[in-house]
């Protein structure tokens, strides 16, 4: 089975470090198709190079987020779309790709530009029948968080302190899709319009299954193979001083 890894990104500092890091976990994986989606008006030299020269097995999409819809919502920093209008160009390109042909066999899973992702993940998803879930350390004020696994082995809730009567409470790390799944229900996306804090992820899921339909992977959610890290900003103050640096320098 292909695993579609889906990542929105953006171009900041630190931006090509990020995809770096991403493109060299990614070649440790078989089967493995990069659908890397800039949030800008155009595809980037800098994004285009480093995906030309990986080695990967890739697409290249863009679209921008509205600045209207940043600004209009930003007074409430969670309701910022990050990713979401990227992540849903991603949906309807795989969409888009097998509606002539027959899909092959895999999974989607969206991979933001700045998590760590171990290589026991992506085996662990592979084989999805429709939606699978694990934990994800460092999301909600806790090491980690995890779907709640009764005895029988089935998803009955969730392991969280923040609002755990989401329908999904799960980080965007902590889930995979079948292609499958994603072809039978067209229309399921990822919504910008009210959406709290922390139901973007189900705004998508309550499209695909119910918690009865979930299938825990990582022994049963007892381990913890993704984290949500998040860079540092670099510190840039001395740009410029004293002849500092050469913008011409890719960095
Ligand atoms: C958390 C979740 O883990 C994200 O999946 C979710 O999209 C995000 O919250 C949210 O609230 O929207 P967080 O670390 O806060 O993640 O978000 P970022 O890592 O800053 O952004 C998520 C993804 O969107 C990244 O791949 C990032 O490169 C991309 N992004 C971010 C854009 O494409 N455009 C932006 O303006 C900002
Ligand atoms: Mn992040």
């Amino acid at each position: 089975p292909t695993i579609f890894v889906i990542t929105p990104t953006y171009t900041r500092p630190v931006q090509k470090a990020e995809l770096t890091r991403l493109a060299n976990t990614f070649l440790h994986v078989q089967n493995l198709h990069w659908v890397v989606v800039e949030d800008s008006p155009r595809r980037t030299n800098l994004v285009s190079n480093l995906l030309e020269k990986a080695g990967l097995n890739f697409t290249h999409l863009n679209v921008e987020t509205p600045k209207s819809l940043k600004l209009g919502l930003s007074w409430i920093p969670s309701h910022t779309p990050r990713g979401t209008l990227q992540r849903n160009l991603g949906l309807h390109w795989l969409r888009d790709s097998f509606s002539n042909t027959a899909p092959p066999e895999g999974v989607v899973y969206f991979a933001d530009d700045d998590n760590t992702y171990s290589l026991e993940l992506f085996e662990e998803m592979r084989y999805t029948r429709r939606v699978s879930v694990w934990p994800v350390a460092f999301v909600g004020g806790l090491r980690y968080e995890s779907p709640k696994v009764n005895p029988a082995g089935k998803v009955v809730g969730w392991k969280t302190v923040f609002d755990p009567n989401r329908p999904f409470a799960i980080d965007m790390a902590g889930f995979a899709v079948s292609i499958k799944l994603i072809l039978e229900k067209p229309h399921a996306s990822f919504k910008l319009e009210g959406v709290k804090g922390g139901y973007q992820e189900t705004s998508l899921l309550k499209d695909l299954v119910t918690m009865d339909g979930l299938e825990p992977k990582a022994a049963n959610c007892t381990k913890v193979l993704v984290w949500h890290t998040r860079t540092e900003r670099p510190t840039l103050v001395n740009e410029g001083k004293r002849g500092f640096t050469d913008p011409r320098v890719e960095v």
